[in-house]
């Protein structure tokens, strides 16, 4: 019987601990949105990495003692390993290598898309559960992609986007627009003030073959329209038309897409979103009517579960743990890991 594990991430801009029971559980967690970051309109990786070392310490503490375990008490401690900014990186798998090494418990390094991947089966999350295979549509800010998942360390990239993440584009857009940053949030809240049929947008690669998405096609029709617009501060219900605009024309895309997606994983029962863009209720309504259309389940982690978090990472180091996988101490961090890299699968 697997004791509780502790797990941490580290791989961008939020700072986050858990502790989960070996049934999954979630005993205690914790996450930290650097707010360091806000001042410039996106995240500086030094910046990122020095506040990880400053605040993983207490968090970890504050959580382990928030779940009534004490590191003697572990099982295995896990942390995001990849991809991402491996300043982050380096700090949060060396703390969790440490802790490994001073409780003498296995250490997991856990590929951060994975943890995405998986977390729709953290159990009593969706209802009926997440079992294989299911098709993944993984929405953040730096991957979009479309995803057969058949197991643990089983994936197969159906298409991926040929220019920016999905999250980035929201981000890019709300920047434009004077929006602040993470500019994703903003954009959802504006849209639904907004007429969506008030501008234009491009539905990038629509109908094409396969499942690929572009999104800075989409971004430049946005530049322009502002462009176009008088020029000094632009009237409220102008920048939530622009919202809504562009938000319903990446719902249309990605339905597009996961439509294509789901023909081409005829074996598929199940849709799951997962990712930061994933908390978008206007992108969640869409994706549910393809699923419908399609004849699938559709599911998507509850909203603090998308956006990144160490629930997700200690799942999928309890969903490995199981398996008989733990890593090597010098398990050294990726800053580029694709989910289908050959690593990823578990060899007994
Ligand atoms: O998964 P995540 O927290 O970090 C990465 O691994 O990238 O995703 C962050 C991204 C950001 O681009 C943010 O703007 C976007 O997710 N995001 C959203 C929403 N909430 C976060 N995009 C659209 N609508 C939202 N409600
Ligand atoms: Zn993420």
């Amino acid at each position: 019987m697997l004791r509780p594990v502790l797990a941490i991430e580290s791989s961008c801009d939020e700072t986050a601990t858990a502790v989960l029971a070996a049934d999954g559980r979630i005993l205690a967690e914790a996450v930290l949105s650097q707010r360091e970051h806000m001042a410039f309109g996106g995240v500086v990786p030094e910046i990122a990495a020095r506040a990880h070392l400053e605040h993983l310490p207490g968090m970890v503490a504050r959580t382990l003692e928030t779940a009534g375990v004490s590191p003697r008490d572990l099982g295995a401690v896990a942390a995001s390993t990849g991809p991402g900014l491996i300043g982050g990186l380096i700090v949060g798998s060396g703390f969790a290598k440490g802790m490994a090494i001073a409780t003498g418990v296995p250490f997991v390094a856990i590929n951060h898309l994975e943890a995405h991947a998986l977390t729709p089966r953290l159990p009593g999350l969706v209802e009926g559960g997440a079992p294989f295979p299911y098709l993944l549509l993984l929405v953040s800010g730096g991957h979009c992609q479309c995803v057969e998942v058949s197991g643990v360390g089983q994936y197969r990239r159906l298409g991926g986007t040929i220019d920016d993440a999905a999250g980035e584009a929201f981000d890019k857009v709300a920047k434009l627009l004077g929006l602040g940053w993470p500019g994703g949030p903003a954009v959802e809240r504006l849209a639904r003030e907004g007429d969506a049929r008030r501008y234009a947008f491009p539905r990038p690669l629509l109908g094409r073959k396969g499942c690929d998405f572009s999104f800075s096609g989409l971004k430049t029709a946005v530049v322009h329209a502002v462009a176009t617009l008088p020029a000094g501060a632009l009237p409220r219900q102008v920048v939530a038309d622009l919202c809504a605009s562009f938000q319903a024309a990446v719902a249309d895309t990605l339905a597009d897409r996961v439509g294509h997606a789901l023909a081409m994983m005829p074996q598929a029962k199940l849709l799951v979103v997962s990712g930061g863009v994933a908390a978008n209720q206007a992108l969640r309504a869409v994706l549910e009517q393809v699923a419908a259309k399609a004849g699938v389940r559709f599911a998507a982690p509850p909203l603090r579960l998308c956006g990144d978090n160490a629930v997700m990472v200690a799942w999928a180091a309890l969903e490995r743990l199981r398996l008989g996988y733990a890593s090597p101490l010098d398990a050294a961090p990726k800053p580029r890991w694709p989910l289908d890299a050959e690593d990823m699968v578990i060899r007994p």
